[in-house]
């Protein structure tokens, strides 16, 4: 894997407009929905991220081909991927896709659905603490799935899943949208309950219903589907990525001079907006955009982050740097994951002052940042890092910064954009 240094000279105003590409989390499951039909998907607005160009490796590998300009990753028709799947040539998932992205859990549900087989080496992904699937298995071996490990590989195999009334024992997003999928081709109906209520996954429900699926939400944690034969083909675009406008929304924060943040769904970031109204943060919310200027002294916040709709773990990091700007003490929270402040670190070389006491960070604001060398770890830290570059004095170099570009579609480039002083080159 290549890897890179970013370097930032900070303290620039940002200004201009940035847009905002689909979203890596819609578009991981909507890639292996590929293989619940033999005909072909159609998805415009792909982000050219590293963790899609992962999937559609895997997929291709898996047998799926594309037609004439199948994978149209910079394409002058935006990102399209259009991929089909006449049959699933192996149903093996490698490990070197499995170490990269965790999403390669979600091909398990998919291969089971349409071929009773699958094999996938146990997910690796980001290190931001344990990542368990144990809900993702319960729920497909309940549909008659029959799972166990060998090596470094979950085996899975089953005549035909058949529909089953399942609670998930907790969130998670993954889980809900395997189980999705697993479920449009079993046999019978499927219920399940306490399901995640990521716009993500409503996302994925929209393409398999464009697919033929018969599916409906009951509420809004209830999903009913009733298995069908086939599925055929379809087209579909995916949601923008709220994840990389929150991101930009907040560098908008503290640096901006009129950021307008393009392309986005306001109502996916409702938590980010109120979080960041609260804190007296100038933003004009508009018709699928964000208007975000800095200057203004900030409040501190109380955040908890927790399942949608409440305020994302995946904005955590990047809150985090905002925080170290606000005027007073700052309290953090993750519930989600138990090993999410790795970027604490790395923001504390630049001058930060976070202090971790278990699931929660204080942050005493009102730091004023300086260069330094960091080192990334996950991909939203990198995101965090690259936001404390931008507010510190003098240089900053980030090494390992790889991850950015998993979930990251060219950010120095959009913020070089904005006015940033901000270069990559290869480690
Ligand atoms: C999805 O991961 C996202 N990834 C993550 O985004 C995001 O942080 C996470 O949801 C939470 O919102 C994709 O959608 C590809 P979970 P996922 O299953 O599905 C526990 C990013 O930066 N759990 O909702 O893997 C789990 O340990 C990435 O884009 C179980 O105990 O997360 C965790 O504590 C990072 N058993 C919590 O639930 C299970 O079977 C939430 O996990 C599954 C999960």
């Amino acid at each position: 894997m290549r890897n890179f240094i970013i370097s930032i000279r900070g303290g620039r105003p940002l200004a201009g407009d940035v847009a905002v590409a689909g979203a890596k989390n819609a578009a991981l499951p909507e890639l292996a929905a590929v293989c619940l039909a033999s005909e072909a998907l159609e998805l415009a607005n792909v982000p050219q991220v590293e963790d899609i160009r992962v999937m559609v490796a895997a997929l291709r590998a898996l047998g799926a081909e594309g037609q004439g300009e199948d994978i149209v990753l910079d394409g002058p028709q935006g990102r399209r991927v259009r991929l089909a799947m006449p049959q699933l040539r192996t149903p093996l998932v490698s490990p070197e896709v499995a170490r990269t992205t965790r999403a390669s859990v979600l091909l398990l549900g998919p291969m089971l659905a349409r071929c009773g087989e699958a094999r996938v080496s146990m997910p690796g992904g980001c290190p931001i603490g344990e990542r368990k699937i144990d809900f993702h298995l319960l729920g497909l071996e309940r549909m008659g799935a029959e799972i166990r490990a060998e090596g470094e590989y979950l085996v899975a195999r089953c005549r035909r899943l058949r529909g089953i009334d399942f609670t998930f024992p907790g969130k998670t997003v993954t889980g809900t949208e395997n189980l999705l999928m697993a479920a449009a081709l079993a046999e019978g109906t499927t219920v399940l309950r306490n399901c995640a209520r990521e716009p993500e996954v409503a996302d994925l429900a929209a393409l398999l219903a464009g697919m033929g699926a018969d599916i409906e939400a009951d509420g809004e944690e209830t999903w009913v589907v009733r298995g069908r034969a086939a599925l055929h083909g379809a087209r579909h675009r995916v949601i923008p990525d709220r994840i990389e406008a929150g991101t930009y929304l907040i560098a908008g924060c503290f640096a901006g001079n009129d950021v307008r943040v393009k392309g986005v769904m306001p109502a996916h970031l409702g938590s980010l907006l109120e979080t960041l109204a609260a804190m007296g943060a100038d933003i004009q919310v508009g018709a699928g955009e964000f208007h975000a200027c800095g200057g203004r002294a900030l409040r501190p916040a109380a955040v908890v982050t927790e399942p949608y709709p409440g305020f994302p773990t995946d904005l955590q990091a990047q809150l985090t740097t905002l925080l170290t700007q606000a005027e007073g003490v700052s309290r953090v929270r993750e519930t989600i994951f138990n090993d999410r402040f790795r970027h604490v670190n790395e923001l504390k070389r630049l001058g930060a002052d976070i202090e971790v006491r278990g699931d929660e960070a204080l942050v005493r604001g009102g730091a004023r940042l300086h260069g330094a060398v960091l080192r990334t770890t996950d991909l939203r830290a990198s995101a965090a890092l690259v936001l404390g570059g931008l507010a510190a004095s003098g240089e900053t170099r980030i090494e390992n910064a790889y991850q950015l570009f998993r979930g990251y579609e060219d950010m120095p480039g959009k913020l070089q954009a904005l006015g940033a002083e901000i270069a990559i080159e290869e480690e």
